[in-house]
């Protein structure tokens, strides 16, 4: 296994390259990938920076010159329903693009030429990565988020979540717009900006891959107050504590 990780932002990678042995770095196309061994697997962690075209890069990047055999995308999102909460995490089991929108010629959604609107996610990865948060939330969320920020962010009892993601270059920031994807898009858990883009190169290039996300915002007029505290104390946290899970359960269905 060769791990591409991509975060979004870099307060989520920063702790996963300084995690890294014997880490090598290599820049190419104006992004820094970082390669070595995260917990005993082979991984190369990289920023993708925000929106599908750069996520989209990042991904082929990774799949073709680092030859990664599985890629891992971690970031925050905002909520794609009432029943889903800021600090809940959210992992993809399947993903669409909600700016896509080719009509008539093909269906709305669809992304023309691979006669689909959805790419699902890896059950397996998706599965791994589901039980790695529930036990980080429950073994580790209380002593890794301090009480201040667990009060700043109201987060009581955080959940994790398995759905829909939609993804759109748009950050998604009044009521009025998530209501417009919603009602297109029922039973949506998350909107963020990447995850669709990681999923098709990764569909076409047949690598498996999860998406996992934080929920950062409501996705509505509040969306941007505090983003950037709530992604240092707490996304990072989550992202790195666990990634480092993953790899570890990686690790162990590989022996
Ligand atoms: N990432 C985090 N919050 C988001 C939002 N509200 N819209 C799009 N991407 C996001």
């Amino acid at each position: 296994m060769r791990l591409g990780i991509i975060s979004a932002l870099y307060e989520e990678q920063q702790g996963l390259v300084e995690a890294m042995q014997s880490p090598y770095k290599l820049v190419h196309g104006m992004r820094e990938y970082f390669a070595g061994q995260l917990w005993e697997i082979d991984a190369v962690c990289v920023l993708s920076r925000m929106g599908k075209v750069a996520a989209a890069m990042t991904a082929m990047t990774l799949v073709e010159k680092f030859q990664v055999t599985h890629i891992l995308f971690t970031g925050v999102a905002g909520a794609g329903d009432k029943s889903v909460n800021v600090g809940d995490l959210v992992v993809a089991e399947s993903l669409v693009q909600h700016d896509m929108d080719a009509s008539p010629l093909f269906p709305r959604f669809e992304v023309p030429l691979t006669g689909l609107t959805h790419f699902s996610a890896d059950h397996q990865l998706s599965l791994r990565l589901v039980s790695t948060a529930h036990n980080f939330l429950e073994d580790e969320f209380v002593s890794v988020i301090s009480p201040e920020d667990q009060q700043t962010f109201r987060l009581s009892q955080p959940r994790v979540h398995r759905g829909l993601i939609a993804s759109g270059d748009q950050f998604i920031s009044s009521r009025k717009q998530l209501e417009q994807v919603n009602q297109a898009l029922p039973g949506l858990v998350a909107v963020e900006m990447e995850g669709t883009a990681v999923a098709q190169v990764c569909y076409e290039m047949g690598v498996p891959f999860a998406v996992l996300r934080t929920i950062s915002d409501n996705a509505n007029e509040d969306a941007a107050t505090d983003f950037m505290h709530f992604v240092k104390s707490v996304a990072a946290q989550y992202a790195f504590h666990i990634v480092k899970r993953f790899c570890l359960a990686s690790k162990e269905a590989l022996a």
